[in-house]
This record gives structure tokens, C-alpha cells and sequence, in this order.
């Protein structure tokens, strides 16, 4: 937490994880996968956890997950050069499997301070895990997403208007949700233009 708290800009926090060893998913990983985007952006996703493709290349959805978030953002007439990407973890859980709770709460410190360093306009969590980790939610996603909720820590001045959408791993195997998730992107689109 004192790690965490002491970065100033994305760069201090990526060389406080470069030497952190409190997370044993580090051990099996082969790239720390911390963020993608501008400081400055007006909007951030917060994902799961890095997958294949991401632990290759060290940047968060870049795989088959990450194709498909593009291709939602351009929907609604948003660029991912714009967008600021994270995950609740910083790296790959072999296999894929879901974070354990101990792994999840490790990272917390450090992706809670990515948001108060970017302080986007409005935080997207993609997944229920990501939803519940961020917003201190436990219903399911199906009830979490389309709605608005605020992210708030000690640091932050103000709250943050954060919402949850479903997770493009989930959408690729069930497409005939695909209507939601894209209902879900107008509404962040509408937020982020003052609507
Ligand atoms: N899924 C996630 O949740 N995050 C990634 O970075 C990639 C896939």
C-alpha cells in the first residue's frame, strides 16, 4: 500500500511493480502487464487479468478480448488511443484461471492509485471479477452492467462515475449478448460527451 501511495505517474508505478515480489504471479509470468494509454485519458478500463497475448507482448487486451474491445469502442465512435486499459492484476494467472482473492487484493493498492493518477471522467470495469474488486460489488455482472456506480478513495477529491460491462472473453462465447454490451458502450459514450 505504501509502495503503491508513494508513485507519482504511471512510470514510478510501473518500476514499484518491476521490484515487487508480493505477488506469486509474477513467478509464472513472463512480461508485467501494467497499462496502455494515455495519462491523461478521459476514459479507463479496468479487465480481469493479462492473458497469453498480453504476457507475450506486456500490454493489457491485445488478444482475441482486446480486438473485440476495439471494435466496441470504434461502434460507438471512440478510439483505444484514447482509452486508458489496465486490469485488476499486473500479471498472467497461469492457465488463465481467475486471480484468487489474496492475488486480487495484493494488486489492489496499485491499480486503485493507476485510477487517482489518471483520474479519467468516467472508469469501465470489464468482467464481474473486475467489477467486484473495483466497485466493492458482489452481485453478477448481468445485474451490474448498464448501470451507474462511484469509485471513490481516500486520495480522490471527487467520486468517479464507474460503471461494468461484460467481459469481451464472455461476449466471444456468448454473442447474443453482444446487444447489451453495446447498449452499455452508448451510455458510457453518452457520459463521456456531458450526456
Ligand atoms: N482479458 C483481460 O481481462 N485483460 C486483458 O488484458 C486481456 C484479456
Amino acid at each position: 500500500m505504501d509502495l503503491a501511495g508513494q508513485a507519482k505517474s504511471v512510470d514510478d508505478l510501473r518500476d514499484a511493480l518491476m521490484g515487487f515480489e508480493g505477488c506469486a504471479l509474477k513467478k509464472t509470468a513472463t512480461n508485467l502487464v501494467l497499462s496502455d494509454g494515455p495519462v491523461d485519458a478521459k476514459l479507463m478500463f479496468v479487465g480481469e487479468a493479462p492473458g497469453a497475448d498480453e504476457d507475450r507482448q506486456g500490454v493489457p487486451f491485445v488478444g482475441p478480448s482486446g480486438k473485440l474491445l476495439n471494435a466496441m469502442l470504434e461502434s460507438v465512435g471512440l478510439k483505444r488511443e484514447d482509452v486508458l486499459i489496465s486490469n485488476t492484476v499486473f500479471w498472467r494467472p497461469p492457465g488463465n484461471r481467475t486471480p484468487t482473492t489474496q492475488e486480487s487484493a495484493v494488486c489492489h493498492p496499485f491499480i486503485e492509485r493507476l485510477v487517482e493518477i489518471v483520474d479519467p471522467e468516467v472508469l469501465v470495469c470489464v468482467g464481474a471479477p473486475a467489477a467486484h474488486t473495483m466497485l466493492g460489488q458482489t452481485q453478477g455482472i448481468s445485474r451490474l452492467r448498464g448501470k451507474w456506480f462511484e469509485f471513490q478513495t481516500t486520495r480522490l477529491s471527487h467520486p468517479i462515475d464507474a460503471t461494468a460491462l461484460f467481459h469481451p472473453a464472455y461476449l466471444l462465447r456468448t454473442p447474443i449478448k453482444k446487444r447489451d454490451a453495446w447498449a452499455d458502450m452508448r451510455m458510457i459514450a453518452k457520459k463521456l460527451s456531458g450526456g
